[in-house]
């Protein structure tokens, strides 16, 4: 029987979640939630609800720095939003997404990139897109740990031809990366907008956990994007479900506020000094 004190999501730890901790729960066969975080007031909400991995992923692009997607996103852009989500946890363990532009070149480009994420920003791991196993060899040589991202890379959204399901037809080339990534030494592997029956499959053969986001409930972890899972989002994509009508509740609290500013009663007697 499983140790529930251990356990990544309601278990009793409090010191920061490490590499070694999501391990063994794949071994105990335990699921466990990730987010995306941008900032240092939701960082310390996801931290106290105990969501044990954040991710601060360059969806910051389309969800924090109002671009139309995550290509634009630059590595100056993400450490302030790294080092604020690292400074608003205490238990997550954080990992900082190497935008577009930043890794691909040469495994020492991903060195420099990641190092800067480590000593700036105070990351604990990175993700990197895609199967670039020089780049994996060489970050994780120099002891950063490093997550995957295969099926839909939205860095690669212009040769992929737009946010569509990936895998289909070539599901065992996904798979095949699944496992060079693994081999290489990534801690896990993001599995992004895939068949679920091919995240299953990857799943089962990997001995490292899988995070899945419109893969199917087979992963053994699930990340959202956190604007998607609190109903912020405008069009939010299929693969995601809002747990709360967030954009509502602030649309409303901003035309109570707006409306008490108008008539005087804002601010109150509370809110006045004498
Ligand atoms: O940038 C991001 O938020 C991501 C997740 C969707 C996995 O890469």
């Amino acid at each position: 029987m499983s140790d529930q004190s251990q356990a990544l999501y309601g278990g009793a730890t409090h010191r920061r979640i490490t590499i070694r901790d999501l391990a063994a729960a794949k071994t105990r066969g335990e699921k466990w939630p990730m987010l995306t975080s941008y900032e240092q007031m939701t960082a310390e909400i996801f931290d106290e609800a105990g969501i044990p991995v954040l991710l601060v992923g360059d969806s910051a692009g389309n969800n924090f720095l109002g671009e139309e997607n995550t290509i634009p996103v630059t590595v100056d852009e993400m450490i302030p939003l790294v080092r604020a989500v690292v400074r608003g946890s205490s238990r997550a363990l954080v990992v900082a997404d190497l935008p577009f532009g930043s890794y691909e070149a040469s495994a020492e480009q991903a060195l420099a990139t990641s190092i800067r994420f480590f000593k700036e920003a105070g990351a604990h791991a990175v993700k990197l897109e895609g199967a670039h196993l020089e780049q994996v060899r060489k970050l994780i040589s120099a002891g950063i740990p490093v997550m995957g991202h295969l099926g839909l890379t939205p860095q690669s959204l212009h040769q992929l031809g737009g946010y569509r399901v990936q895998g289909r037809d070539d599901g065992d080339a996904i798979l095949m990366a699944a496992q060079s990534l693994q081999e290489t030494g990534v801690f896990a592997i993001v599995l992004e907008l895939i068949p679920a029956e091919l995240a299953g499959r990857i799943t089962q053969a990997l001995t490292i956990p899988t995070v899945g986001i419109g893969a199917g409930n087979s992963c053994d972890a699930q990340v959202l994007v956190w604007t998607d899972l609190m109903g912020l989002t405008k069009n939010p994509p299929r693969l995601a479900k809002a747990y709360c009508n967030l954009r509502q509740e602030m649309l409303d609290a901003t035309a109570h506020w707006a409306k008490d500013v108008a008539s005087g009663a804002f601010p109150g007697p509370e809110q006045t000094f004498h």
